[in-house]
């Protein structure tokens, strides 16, 4: 598997001298390098020859439509010249055959996926040039059926599918997915939001040189899902437990396509995130009695039953809880928000036998919670207040108000701490946010969501390391 790092000359950054800088600090991390010229502006022979001397073992020269202009700049350093598919140039072809110099022929689709793919494909193939896919996966759907397009062109061994854009991003982690024998980078290491990653993160947060076809696959689906933490955590433990796994962020805007893309690439388990825990619920083939009753999965693995739906989220909640305080000293509590999050939260305290009242900004939200979950509910004016002081061994703050980058919002700004309770809040970006240091100056012990948020994805790691060496069916 190749990893080609892009040189993509029309790019007004992409002065001479710093370029050849910077793309030699890439070395370690990089097989191969595509001299990407700009047709309208292309670069002298002896710009070529500077970057095919920094080193790299293999360039490919891309990017020109015009024989003329590539025939002056072959050199025996330039391993293949990508072509656009149709482009007829004899004399280059009988000149690059004689250099030893192999050709490329690209199919592009901006916007979606190439019509006919598997017809061109064969026919490039046919001539003994790499057939070249370069195209943009618009949704789930869309990654679904190139994902088929691949499976159908197995017997072309040699072939280059490059996605572009979020649905697709992680073929350039995992290349092998689309059937392609090279994944493109750039050197920016900014480039997340656009789908792109740069050698550096590949190797570091993904371990792309430790990876092969046999590399089991895990993941997290969202939308927005590609600034989450959680590929530097968990790829982190799959490394530190000696196993061959890598974890790798799906961009989801269909849940359903996207089961259908986890069955054909035998996705072996993968969390979930925000809008999608509820959604796949009815899509796994058996669920845990906390999904069930929560209404939210955030982790799902294939087992020899088919795809099985849990929620770590609960636990994740307890176990910072139970670190720092003896669970028989918490009978009441106050839980501040009524939606996903709080929904987990008032399932493991009641679970414990804790009395929970609920307030939310929308009292009937607090209300429909409350009588669900064996809770009772309050306005939120009834809990503010000097003569409300207190009343709670815990309070438990599950609302967004407060995160990150809504810093300045407290939810309850008039509740008075009464300095001798346990008070936790979800946020985990700040890791102190205003409610907390309120809480904290006023004697009480405080919790942040960071805990959390690594218990329920050890939570997760367990679940992931059960079915690791579970046979496919
Ligand atoms: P999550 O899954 O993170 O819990 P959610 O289901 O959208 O997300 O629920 C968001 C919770 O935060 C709700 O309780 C919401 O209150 P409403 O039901 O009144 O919408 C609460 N929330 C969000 N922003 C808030 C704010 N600025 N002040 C108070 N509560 C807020």
């Amino acid at each position: 598997m190749l990893r080609c790092l892009v040189a993509d000359l029309s790019r007004k950054d992409f002065g001479a001298d710093r370029s050849l800088k910077n793309l030699k600090k890439f070395l370690p991390y990089i097989d191969a390098l595509e001299v990407r010229a700009d047709p309208e502006n292309p670069p002298s022979p002896s710009q070529v020859e500077e970057l095919c001397g920094t080193g790299f073992s293999m360039v490919i020269l891309s990017g020109l439509s015009s024989e003329e202009d590539i025939l002056r700049l072959l050199r025996p350093e330039i391993a293949w010249v990508d072509l656009e598919e149709g482009l007829s140039c004899p004399t280059l072809e009988k000149n690059a055959a004689e250099m030893g110099i192999g050709l490329i022929r690209s199919i592009a689709a901006e916007e979606g996926l190439p019509e006919n793919p598997g017809e061109r494909v064969r026919r490039i193939a046919a001539t003994g040039a790499i057939p070249r896919i370069t195209c943009g996966p618009r949704s789930s759907g869309e990654v679904l059926e190139l994902l088929k397009i691949a499976r159908s062109l197995r017997d072309v061994k040699q072939k280059i599918i490059t996605g572009e854009g979020l649905f697709a991003f992680f073929g350039r982690i995992a290349p092998w997915l689309f059937g392609s024998m090279m994944t493109f980078l750039t050197q920016d290491e900014e480039a997340l939001e656009s789908g792109e990653i740069d050698p550096h993160s590949l190797e570091r947060v993904y371990g792309f040189s430790e990876h092969c076809r046999s590399t089991r696959i895990y993941g997290i689906i969202g939308k927005p899902v590609m600034h989450t933490r959680s590929p530097h955590l968990h790829n982190r433990w799959f490394t530190g437990a000696g196993l061959d796994a890598v974890y790798l962020p799906f961009h989801v805007d269909d849940v359903e396509a996207f089961m259908g893309a986890a069955e054909l690439i035998g996705l072996k388990g993968f969390s979930v995130t925000v809008p999608h825990k509820h959604a796949v619920i009815p899509l796994l083939d058996y669920v845990g009695p906390e999904v069930a009753a929560i209404g939210s999965c955030n982790t799902v693995v294939r087992t020899e039953r088919g795809w099985e739906g849990s929620n770590t989220d609960f636990e994740g909640f307890l176990k910072p809880l139970d670190s720092l305080v003896p669970s028989g000293n918490i009978r009441s509590a106050l839980v501040i928000g009524a939606g996903g999050a709080a929904r987990a939260v008032v399932y493991a305290l009641v679970g414990r036998g804790i009395s929970v009242e609920v307030v939310n900004r929308t009292a009937s939200k607090a209300e429909s919670l409350a009588v669900e979950m064996g809770a009772s509910w309050k306005n939120i004016e009834d809990v503010q207040g000097a003569a409300e002081k207190g009343g709670y061994d815990l309070v438990v703050q599950t609302t967004s108000a407060g995160m990150y980058p809504d810093i300045e919002t407290d939810p309850l700004p008039r509740y008075e701490f009464n300095g001798a309770e346990t008070v936790y809040d979800i946020i985990y970006a700040p890791e102190k946010t205003i409610f907390l240091e309120r809480a904290e100056k006023s004697g009480a012990v405080i919790i942040g969501g960071k805990g959390m948020l690594e218990a329920q994805a050890e939570g997760q790691f367990e679940l992931f390391r059960k079915v690791y060496s579970l046979q496919a069916e």
